[in-house]
């Protein structure tokens, strides 16, 4: 098959790897992701090709490699992270565990006189690393054009046989100037324009009406988010109203007032939600569970059981429906789901029943390959107003991901690495807390300590201290601010572990503080400047029945990656003024942690 003005991306299995796609796709490019054991064929009709990053080191057995011919075959590549360090060991390079580097750098050095890949950069732009070995030395014909501070071969090029390795990550929107980069890239290839949005709504409409049997109808859960709105009028439109079928069910984790608000919300759109309440069975099934992985996998479960029940209920004949899910793509990558990447966790979307009924063909997900800002745009298409589409996103398995209930066990060894690192400034303290949360390091999932810092810094300062504490101490992945106390104070406060339950108390309580917070932002108008903010609920008191609460505002544009919200401090104040008039709540932390390392969720 003939590729024509078609970048590939070889998928190692980064977290990245159909973000590239993403990104090219919006710069007018046509991208198509390939796996790494293709025909040649299919390979040589390309304009250009981009080698992806991956969670492996390329000097580990059986790390997913490239026939040295694919190279040879005179495409301009681009190697990125994995995809770089890749190319340079199989031109002749060399590549060793290096300096870890995880979040923002900058490009202290370019060669602006010598790059083609770095055209219009100045020097000093910051950029988004994720990585733990490094190039140490460049195959015949390579010339460093850029380095880090922690990264001597960050871009390398040459440009004879226009192949280009980078350690940064260009796709990522954290990355300054990074679309200029692929921009140049895609210039380099001489790929023309051939992907917009209204084409992918023309073909997929097509393609559902081709696809789906005319005798079987969709069976949509639809949440009252984004996705599961946009899927819906996606399906609507292809199949027509009478073949889709909407229906909500209540999982007792729902934020405030949330169903009762979402049927009269979504009738002017069209849709006549059926809600079933299965909150007793979530609440019975849940008790008791601590780990992450082990409430997704239930909430993914019960979601299907709780959809037969509902079809049971009203008598429907389950040979004539599919089931249809709002999923997305970050969805799918972050369960696992390409050849090549680690599961950093199963989504509620992409458990094992799930994945069979794919298998049997029973699932319909009309917008699995598109991205957040994607989907946003395509229900603007679709004429959602702005209201609609700017909601921030809720995970499917709601407040199950935000209270967290396993105790994590204090580290002597893992708080001395802390003190040393925060030395001897009188103005900082930090302490661990009892708790773990999920995190993606290098593109593979962690579960690891929570460091509490107290101290009267910036946001900018607080970003740094952050990022270095994760990137230094391995065992932390996720830093917070322990917020309306002092310094000194730190060292005399109780922070034990205060077992919290997945029942209706405990989520009533989250539920409390999260629309306190939600009305904070609407009338503060800050609500539309933050991506995402979760409220999570930690077990974490100074005595009996007492928790905690984080908040956790994000800058994000495609949950890939997201850096931590720097919230103005008065509104930070009314926020927690207010949250500790909550009376099982004891304090307040602001999580300073960007993703990578940790994820947005804490799990
Ligand atoms: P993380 O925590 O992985 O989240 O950084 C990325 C984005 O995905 C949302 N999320 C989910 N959405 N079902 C969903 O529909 C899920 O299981 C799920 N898990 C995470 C999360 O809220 C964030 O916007």
């Amino acid at each position: 098959m003939k590729r024509q003005n078609t970048i590939g991306i070889v998928d190692f299995g980064g977290q990245y790897a159909h973000l590239i796609a993403s990104r090219i796709r919006r710069l007018g490019a046509y991208s198509e992701i390939l796996s790494n054991d293709e025909s040649l064929e299919t390979y040589s009709g390309l304009s250009g090709l981009i080698l992806s990053g991956g969670p492996e080191s390329v000097y580990e057995k059986d790390s997913p490699s490239l026939s040295e011919k694919v190279l040879e075959l005179g495409l301009p590549v681009l190697g990125i992270c994995y995809g770089h360090q890749l190319m340079m060991k199989l031109l002749g390079g060399e590549v060793k565990a290096g300096n870890a580097e995880y979040g923002r750098a900058a490009l202290d050095f370019i060669d602006t006189s010598k790059t083609e890949l770095l055209r219009g950069f100045k020097g000093g732009e910051v950029v988004w690393m994720s990585h733990g070995d490094e190039v140490t030395k460049l195959p015949p014909g390579f010339t460093r054009t850029a380095s880090s501070h922690d990264c001597q071969f960050a871009v390398v090029e040459n440009q004879d046989r226009k192949w280009f390795g980078i350690q940064l990550h260009p796709e990522v929107t954290h990355t300054e100037k990074g679309s200029v980069l692929l921009e140049n890239f895609v210039r380099i290839a001489g790929a023309e324009g051939t992907w917009n949005l209204k084409q992918f709504l023309d073909q997929k409409e097509k393609e559902l009406l081709q696809t789906i049997p005319s005798d079987k109808k969709v069976f949509l859960l639809v949440s009252g988010g984004v996705d599961s709105t946009v899927s819906y009028l996606l399906l609507s439109r292809a199949l027509g109203k009478d073949r889709v079928f909407g229906v909500l069910i209540d999982t007792g984790f729902m934020r405030k007032d949330e169903v009762s608000n979402l049927q009269s919300k979504l009738a002017p759109q069209g849709i006549q939600l059926h809600v079933h309440d299965a909150s007793e069975l979530f609440y019975s099934r849940l008790k008791g569970k601590t780990d992450p992985e082990e409430k997704r996998k239930i909430v993914g479960n019960l979601f299907l059981e709780a959809q037969a029940d509902c079809a049971r209920e009203l008598g429907l004949n389950s040979e004539e429906w599919l089931l249809g899910q709002g999923t997305i793509y970050p969805d799918t990558i972050e369960s696992g789901g390409t050849k090549h990447s680690h599961t950093i966790k199963t989504h509620h979307n992409r458990v094992e029943a799930i994945q069979k009924l794919m298998e049997e063909g029973k699932i319909v997900e009309p917008i699995k390959d598109l991205y957040k800002d994607e989907v946003r745009e395509l229900g603007s298409f679709l004429g959602l107003p702005m209201e609609w589409t700017n909601r921030h996103p809720f995970p499917g398995p709601g407040l199950v991901v935000r209270m967290i209930a396993q105790e994590k066990s204090l580290s002597d060894s893992v708080q001395k690495e802390l003190d040393e690192f925060l030395g001897s400034d009188p103005s900082l303290q930090g302490r661990l807390i009892p708790v773990a949360s999920v995190g993606v390091k290098g593109d593979q999932r962690s579960y690891a300590h929570c460091a509490t810092i107290v101290g009267e810094k910036t946001w900018e300062e607080l970003d740094k201290i952050s990022t270095s504490i994760t990137n230094k101490i391995s065992s932390i992945n996720r830093v917070v601010l322990l917020l309306k106390h002092k310094v000194q104070e730190l060292n005399s406060l109780s922070f034990s572990f205060q077992k919290i339950d997945l029942d209706k108390k405990d989520s009533d309580l989250l539920r409390e503080a999260d629309a306190i917070v939600e009305n904070i932002l609407q009338k503060r108008k800050v609500y539309d400047r933050i991506w995402q903010m979760p409220v999570v609920l930690l077990p974490v008191g100074s005595q009996a029945g007492k928790r905690s609460i984080v908040l956790r505002p994000v800058d994000s544009q495609e949950a890939m990656t997201a850096s931590f919200f720097h919230l103005e401090k008065e509104i930070l104040e009314e926020l927690v003024t207010e949250i500790l008039k909550i009376p099982e709540i004891d304090y307040v932390f602001y999580d300073l942690t960007n993703k990578p390392p940790g994820t947005i969720e804490w799990e």
